[in-house]
């Protein structure tokens, strides 16, 4: 006789990686649908160190999620240094070990059926390798500010990004125009130029640098010359914290133990080319975290709520090993393999930079 397979009665979530606005509406929502469904919820703290360690493991409740719509950051807590696969020891000869059995341990002693994986493709892959390695049931919801994965359209916290990094180009405007300077705006987005594309866009960038082409630091300065002959003695450039010269090697490095490098002072490699080529002031701004903090946008907030949603409905009818995804407006799933296969790069057919080279926007 065919067994009934088991009804999932407890799932675990957690937001790995770093944050992206947008979390706590997943959370609310996963939390929503699962009780709906008769789950109950358990939230590991701070990404997987609620799952490694001990008594970091808290119920979720509507109750417990009611009021965080609106909030930044992620009510559980996030991290990037909690790899099970590569967990620090705090000891320089051994610097990492396997934790893995410890998420299996504490998966089992909380009855947990399903671990639900909200990250980006860091946390995918993690989660990827324990259902294959150790078969835990996975369900993944992709995130990150930087929309480089393949396996979905966009991801949540990208649009409040790209919102910030537009607001302070605009805001920028005013004081270069006031000075003749040239404004350099250095945004997130790793190796990936979409926050770079999109506020550079909606934010009037003269000159665009994607991590995706070198640039040629001749041609930066000529736009800023035909600049000035126009009349426009200032200039916005919008530079990608990946983004490097011609001729310099790439920023582009394998994550080490799972964990990538950090990249810094793409700004300022540039104001210095730049300054032995043109006459203008140079001033540096560096967005940094500011791109990731603060309230989601609506856009954000009702990805998120649809991509948790999602989730549990997944997780109600005990599909694993699939990843929720938007693809044309519609919430799909697709293989937890398949989104960390394809990051997502800003290609030369992009359509956005065909529009951005009719309006004259330079991009190196
Ligand atoms: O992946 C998101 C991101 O914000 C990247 O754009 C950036 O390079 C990185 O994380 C920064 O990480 P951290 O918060 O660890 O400095």
């Amino acid at each position: 006789m065919a067994q009934t397979p088991k009804r999932t009665e407890r799932v675990a979530i957690l937001t790995g990686g770093g944050d992206a606005p947008g979390l706590n509406a997943v959370l609310r929502a996963f939390v929503r649908v699962s009780h709906h469904h008769g789950i109950e919820v358990y939230g590991s703290e701070d990404g997987f160190e609620g799952l490694v360690q001990r008594n970091r493991m808290v119920k979720l409740t509507p109750g417990s999620v009611r009021g965080i719509l609106a909030r930044g950051g992620s009510i559980l807590g996030c991290s990037n240094r909690a790899n099970p696969f590569a967990y620090p020891t705090g000891t320089e000869s051994d610097p990492y070990e396997d934790r893995t059995q410890d998420v299996v341990e504490r998966l089992r002693s909380h009855g947990i059926d399903i671990l639900v994986l909200v990250g980006g493709d860091g946390t995918m892959d993690i989660g990827h390798r324990l259902s294959q390695q150790h078969k835990v049931p996975v369900v993944g919801i992709p995130k990150t500010i930087d929309n480089d994965l393949g396996a979905t359209d966009v991801t949540f916290g990208f649009d409040t990004a790209v919102t910030t990094a537009t607001w302070a180009i605009d805001t920028l405007h005013s004081t270069a125009e006031a000075h003749d300077r040239i404004m350099i705006v250095e945004v997130m987005g790793r190796y990936a130029g979409w926050i770079a594309l999109h506020s550079g866009m909606a934010g009037g960038a003269d000159i665009i640098l994607l991590p995706e082409r070198p640039y040629d630091i001749e041609r930066v300065a000529t736009k800023i010359r035909q600049r000035a002959q126009q009349g426009s003695t200032f200039s916005i450039v919008v530079v990608g914290e990946g983004a490097y010269p011609k001729g310099t090697p790439s920023t582009e490095a394998s994550p080490v133990d799972g964990h990538l490098p950090k990249l810094q002072g793409a700004a300022a490699t540039l104001a210095q080319h730049l300054g032995a080529q043109v006459p203008h002031e140079i001033r540096t701004t560096v967005l940094g975290h500011l791109q990731r903090g603060g309230s989601p946008s609506p856009a954000d907030r009702i990805l998120g709520t649809r991509f948790g949603a999602a989730a549990a409905d997944l997780c109600a009818k005990g599909i694993t090993q699939r990843m929720v995804s938007i693809r044309n407006e519609q919430i799909v799933d697709v293989a937890l393999k398949e989104a960390v296969q394809n990051p997502k790069r800003v290609t030369d057919s992009e359509p956005l930079i065909a529009t951005a080279k009719a309006i004259g926007i330079e991009f190196g």
